[in-house]
């Protein structure tokens, strides 16, 4: 995330140091812009050291004759966050004023503004702040409210900037709570099922589980909460948040998906999952025979049929399908048996799709039969449109 930090002068000043490390601690890329009257309370070259980058103060930097373009750093920013913000930059901001480097970066950000303000408790009661503040939060700038507490008046009440700690939590769960999946639970299934034959050898397939993978960390980046049910894969996810299961065989796989299939919004099973496992498992290794040697097979359970019988209204189930022949017949054939809400299909005879490669070429049919056909991609750029289409149908409630 690239933040743009907007710094006022106000003795609050000192607790940016702390929100810098907060902030690159988390992996954000921190930019400093501060009025003039801000580096009287804490020095540029503090912020320049913690967040890596130059801090900008005025228009023109007289030691390198550089020219600050407001204009781009505004741009720059996924989100700016003013903090402290005094009485005097909100009714700035409240106004439109531009008088200093910061308020031009403020009026160039089209990003989403977050302000922390700090000042005194009758300052802050005052009806001209509360006005400006009120005007400034029907721009869409969001408030993060001062505490109450000991003010550098030596006054008690309402006006303390909140503490860093505080600032982190209040921006990270206000953007994830304003992201298109939050709070959706989703299920998500990866990676090949190995079913035993004996202690050493099993029967499995080439699957890498990228493509799963790529899904559940596209999800965990929209905010959703995601549950990856993983055969044996080398992947890693990408998303903290992603909680993965790893199982090893299709009748593992079908009990961690029972278990987290009643409370998932969307359920989207990528797995390449064994259609048939040995009747029995030899409990010692097999010895080799003299002549020819034959294993007795059994059916696994489909796992997306069975989802598909026990879907809930509102609840959404997607399969994948990877065909050689009669592509389009035989995924609207799943498509429709298995109750899915659209299937994506892979054809193994286009160049780029399929098992361990880093590319995909797919077509997502719904089940109004409507299809999208989509250009050979990269597994994250396919895994997007897979969740944008997830997107879609639940806030079109098209389900
Ligand atoms: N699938 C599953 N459980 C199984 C088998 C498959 O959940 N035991 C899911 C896969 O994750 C995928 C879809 O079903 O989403 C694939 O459908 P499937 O009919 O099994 O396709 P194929 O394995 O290609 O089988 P077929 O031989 O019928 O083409």
């Amino acid at each position: 995330m690239k933040v743009i930090l907007g710094i006022c002068g106000s003795i609050a000043a000192y607790k940016a140091a702390t929100l810098i490390r907060l902030l690159v601690k988390s992996g954000a890329d921190v930019r400093v812009v501060m009025t003039p009257d801000a580096s009287n309370f804490i020095t540029p070259l503090t912020l320049s050291t913690l967040s890596k980058n130059p801090v900008l103060v005025d228009y023109f930097t007289p030691e390198t004759g550089e020219w600050n373009n407001h204009v781009e750093l505004g741009l720059w920013g996924d989100v700016m966050i003013i903090a402290p913000a005094s009485a005097n930059t909100i009714a700035k901001m409240a106004g439109g004023l531009c008088d200093n480097l910061l308020m031009a970066v403020y009026l160039s950000a089209k990003c989403p503004v977050y302000f922390a303000p700090a000042m005194d408790l009758d300052m802050w009661k005052h009806t001209a702040t509360q006005e400006n503040i009120d005007k400034i939060r029907s721009f869409g700038n969001t408030l993060i409210p001062p505490g109450t507490g000991e003010l550098a008046s030596g006054l008690h009440g309402e006006g303390r900037m909140a503490e860093p700690e505080e600032i982190i939590d209040f921006l990270f769960s206000d953007i994830k709570s304003k992201q298109p999946l939050a709070n959706q639970k989703m299920l998500v299934t990866a990676g090949p099922t190995y079913e035993a034959i004996d202690p050493v050898r099993f029967i499995g397939n080439h699957s890498s589980g990228k493509m799963g993978f790529a899904i559940a960390d596209e999800l965990a980046k929209l905010g959703a909460d995601v549950t990856l049910v993983s055969g044996p894969s080398a992947q890693i996810s990408g998303e903290h948040s992603v909680k993965r299961i790893n199982v090893t065989s299709a009748a593992e796989m079908l009990d961690a998906c029972l278990q987290n299939y009643s409370n998932a919004k969307a359920c989207i099973m990528s797995a390449a999952v064994a259609d048939y496992t040995p009747v029995t498992v030899a409990q010692q290794k097999i010895k080799k025979k003299e002549d020819g040697f034959s294993i007795d097979l059994k059916k696994t359970t489909d796992i997306l049929n069975e989802l598909g019988r026990k879907k809930s209204t509102g609840q959404i189930l997607v399969g994948f399908a990877l065909e050689t022949n009669d592509e389009e017949i035989n995924a609207i054939d799943k498509l429709q048996r298995k109750n899915l809400d659209f299937i994506v299909l892979n054809s193994l005879s286009d160049e780029g799709a399929g098992f361990k490669k880093d590319t995909n070429k797919i077509t997502i049919i719904d089940k109004a039969l409507v299809k999208t056909v989509y250009d050979l991609k990269t597994k994250d750029d396919v895994a997007r449109d897979i969740c944008a289409k997830i997107v879609e149908l639940i806030k079109n409630e098209n389900i």
